[in-house]
């Protein structure tokens, strides 16, 4: 059984891909199932906490009991989620946003021309970094998947972004990360100390993130 640890909290969870879309039947996009941020709203409402979970197109149904808000766009993933955290005790980033969208999204389906086409992209936010400038008393915790120099880099992007720890996974363990019911992660936190934690499910996952969470907040929330 979850401990009631959460009880009268406010939770914010992202999950899944994000769609650029390039014309309205066209898109860029990941493969990311939504099965992590899924599990980590439906450990946090068993742990008596009010969530809201803002996803990405995923194949998942609405978990009971969870403000479900779904949308496409990394720019209305962005909206949603900042216009949640603003009650918010804890916000959990595990949405797969894309990096880049279309520079300009074309209003009708684009003909097929002969030859090369350029296809302009521009840099969308980054809400994590968004969340951890106007921090507050939040706990914020991310995710990062690196194929190399992972503590490293997922260390520099905790710093950098304020947040108090990612959760650092890679994308070619089988069984583990984009689709799969298991996740390997390493713990990460801005000093670059560092945990790894054993292949689990991802709601085991989801219930260690918020241990951790708790411990950071009692520490900044004394009482
Ligand atoms: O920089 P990178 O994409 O590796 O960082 C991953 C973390 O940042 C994840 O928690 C992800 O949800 C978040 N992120 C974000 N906005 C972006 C890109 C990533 O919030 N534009």
């Amino acid at each position: 059984p979850s401990p009631r640890d959460l009880e009268g909290r406010t939770v914010v969870v992202s999950a899944g891909p994000t769609r650029e879309y390039l014309d309205p039947v066209r898109f860029i996009s990941n493969p990311s199932s939504g099965k992590m941020g899924f599990a980590v709203a439906e450990e946090a409402r068993d742990r008596g906490a009010h969530v809201t979970l803002v996803t990405g197109p995923v194949t998942l149904a609405d978990p009971p009991g969870v403000t479900t808000l779904r949308i496409e766009s990394a720019l209305d993933l962005r909206d949603a989620v900042v216009a949640a955290a603003r009650g918010a005790d804890i916000v959990v980033m595990t949405a797969a946003v894309a990096d880049y969208r279309a520079a300009e999204q074309a209003g009708e389906k684009q003909a097929k021309v002969a030859g090369d086409v350029t296809i302009h992209l521009t840099p969308n936010p980054d809400i994590l970094a968004q969340l951890g400038a106007e921090k507050g008393a939040r706990v914020l915790v991310g995710f990062a998947m690196e194929t190399h120099a992972g503590v490293e880099r997922a260390a520099a992007k905790a710093a950098r972004k304020n947040a108090d720890f990612i959760l650092l996974n890679y994308p070619t363990r089988e069984g583990t990360a984009f689709g799969g019911d298991d996740n390997q992660v390493t713990l990460v936190r801005p000093d670059g100390t560092h945990e790894d934690w054993p292949r689990v499910s991802k709601r085991e996952v989801a219930r260690r993130l918020l241990d951790e969470a708790v411990r950071v907040r009692r520490e900044r929330v004394p009482g």
